[in-house]
């Protein structure tokens, strides 16, 4: 029921919808590398708002990863950022010490990779491990941060969130130990999380349903994602815009559906060619229509999927 002061309260919430504030913002961001002495991503700018999806394909090498540690300030040892800036909630990450920057990780930016047994502790039961993050982030005490982990646990969709809990990484599969890994990401309450070619190792079912779980999060949480992935049918299921990167160079940007409907460089135009036969279009159309039909169409993609790399 809608009362008099809710309504009150609309004006001011329409207004800041119309213009919210990135909450990541990475404006013309050059990544050279002391190193070789070479650039190696000539300018790369997206603004992420609250609930906002960017994705990021190129080929590879095309600098993607680079792109999310720079956002991440975890560029490795002999690149910077030589021109551009990232801004986290208005503060640019640059006046960071790294000491404020740690801080700041984990819960404003957070990210999942590729490989989710790398980053876990194989001697540590998992539930342990997101529980010790949330006592480091959040500072819970031991058994309000136990139940916190079960819970997240659960909102990762991990059938018995109690034995997962109890479970050592050699024990989970990979679809599994990437739910933890999200979990973890989550756990300090992110409003970013960068997701890395995180479903590129799973099979095509297991993809779908951690893409269908990063959905969730954000349409239930307002999270913010980049999604990094060599496959535009993840991009369609789940990006409003999406950068196409190729040597270091955007060579495409904008909305999604605008992107992929029209390619405009041949680069793009080329990937878009390569999933003609994993029915991107009835991706794109459901993407715009109710959720059942979106079921339908990735259902529809998984079987072509499947039936494509059985043939190769
Ligand atoms: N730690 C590193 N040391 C030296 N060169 C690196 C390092 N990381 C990346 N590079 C170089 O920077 C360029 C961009 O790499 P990056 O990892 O960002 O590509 P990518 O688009 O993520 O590729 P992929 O799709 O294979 O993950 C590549 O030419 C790569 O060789
Ligand atoms: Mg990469």
């Amino acid at each position: 029921m809608t009362t008099l002061s809710q309504d009150a309260t609309r004006p001011a919430e329409a207004a800041e919808q119309t213009t919210p504030e990135p909450v990541l913002a990475v404006r013309d961001v050059h990544i050279h590398d002391r190193a070789g002495d070479r650039e190696i991503v000539h300018g790369v700018s997206f603004d992420l708002t609250p609930g906002k999806v960017v994705g990021i394909v190129g080929e590879s090498g095309s600098g993607k990863t680079l792109t999310c540690r720079a956002a991440l300030g975890i560029l490795p040892e002999h690149f910077e950022i030589s021109a551009g800036s990232v801004t986290v909630d208005g503060t640019d990450i640059a006046t960071l010490t790294p000491r404020q920057w740690t801080r700041l990780r984990g819960s404003t930016v957070s990210a999942v990779f590729q490989d989710p047994a790398s980053y876990l502790n194989p001697s540590l039961r998992v539930g342990a491990q997101i529980a010790e993050v949330l006592r480091v982030k959040t500072g819970l005490k031991r058994r309000e941060a136990r139940r916190r982990a079960l819970e997240l646990l659960e909102a990762v969709r991990l059938h018995d969130p109690e034995l997962v809990y109890g479970q050592y990484t050699f024990e989970l599969s990979g679809g599994m130990l990437q739910r933890v890994l999200i979990a973890a990401a989550i756990a300090a309450g992110p409003r970013v999380l960068i997701a890395d070619e995180a479903t590129t190792a799973l099979d095509v079912t297991v993809q779908a349903e951690i893409l269908d779980l990063l959905a969730d999060l954000r349409e239930s949480t307002g999270l913010a994602l980049v999604v990094v992935s060599h496959d535009l049918a993840v991009v369609a299921q789940l990006c409003d815009e999406v950068l196409v990167m190729r040597q270091g160079e955007v060579v495409e940007q904008g909305p999604t559906r605008a992107v992929l409907d029209a390619p405009r460089h041949a680069y793009t135009r080329l990937l878009v060619d390569e999933h003609e036969s994993y029915g991107l279009d009835r991706f794109l159309a459901a993407k715009t229509s109710e959720d059942p039909e979106a079921t339908k169409a990735l259902k529809a993609l998984k079987a072509l999927k499947a039936v494509k790399e059985e043939a190769a």
